[in-house]
């Protein structure tokens, strides 16, 4: 049985409770954030609580707790659950008045849970068989830099994606793509150059995306953090998206047009060995 965390104590997961009043709950009033480990190790965790920061200032949610104690408790849940490769997941809801009401005006103590996650990472072998994408409209809100459980978003032009018999989906805010419905994207242009998207309110500041854009740079790519159109996408070389369960991965058809010669492609192997090379020699 796995440990979870709950409010400042560890309990077995099926004991676990939230009250039905947790502005989480009623409002997905709430951030969250899913952060790797390797071999029993955080990986990045500095970036994933600097982004943690941003989301608790930008949704004037309270929490005192401190970026040590996080890491504790993280080490804590790791050991507690005995996981090697994984993930852990903490979220902080505004909190509980037991009531509902709009009003954030008076401060609130957060909510804070977490548990440990074993979604697999993928081998070589079977990231390079590459996904299919449906391109979409993105209807989500114009805060997507907030990393809210509020997905029902998300979550719906996932579904639109699957039902179509597709893997994900990558979506289109007035002809450019801003990210996948869970992940960032990359595409290779017709110059061999590496381009996403820039970071703003229309996409989550990846910390994978982040961690790509400078093995890239190392290796010697020409990055550019700009937007990219329809058109340029569907001329790619070669696509990718990237998050903290999926690393980096293909994408090699979408709409039912194959991208390039419908096969991974270069640019994403290199950049996938220097991912499992960098998870390596993490410390
Ligand atoms: C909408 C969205 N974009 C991008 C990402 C990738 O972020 P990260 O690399 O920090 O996991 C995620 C991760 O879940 C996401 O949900």
């Amino acid at each position: 049985v796995n440990t979870v965390y709950v409010n400042g104590e560890y309990t077995p997961a099926e004991k676990a409770s939230i009250s039905i009043f947790d502005r989480g709950f009623l409002f997905a009033d709430s951030i969250y954030e899913v952060i790797p480990v390797y071999k029993g190790r955080i990986f990045f965790l500095e970036k994933h609580l600097k982004r943690l920061r941003y989301g608790l200032t930008e949704t004037k949610i309270h929490c005192d707790i401190a970026d040590r104690e996080f890491k504790e408790l993280f080490i804590d849940l790791i050991d507690k659950n005995k996981l090697i490769d994984g993930q852990i997941y903490l979220q902080i809801t505004r909190g509980n008045t037991f009531n509902r009401n709009h009003d954030i005006s008076r401060p609130m103590r957060a909510s804070v849970i977490a548990f440990t996650m074993n979604i697999p990472y993928l081998s070589f072998e079977s990231a390079q068989n590459g996904l299919h994408a449906v391109t979409l409209e993105d209807t989500r809100w114009m805060r997507c830099d907030i990393k809210t459980t509020a997905l029902l978003g998300n979550i719906l032009l996932n579904d639109q994606a699957i039902s179509h018999g597709a893997d994900t989906t990558l979506l289109i805010r007035n002809h450019h793509i801003t990210e996948s419905a869970a992940a960032n994207i990359f595409i290779v242009n017709d110059k061999n150059q590496i381009v996403t998207p820039p970071k703003d309110n229309q996409c989550l500041p990846g910390i994978t995306r982040d961690i790509i854009v400078n093995l890239a740079n190392q290796a010697g790519f020409i990055v550019l953090e700009q937007a990219i159109t329809e058109q340029v996408l569907f001329n790619a070389n070669e696509i990718m998206i990237t998050s903290t369960t999926k690393e980096i991965q293909p994408i090699i058809k979408i709409n039912d047009k194959s991208i390039a010669d419908g096969k991974a492609g270069p640019t994403w192997c290199i950049l996938f060995r220097l991912f499992q090379d960098l998870k390596s020699s993490h410390g």
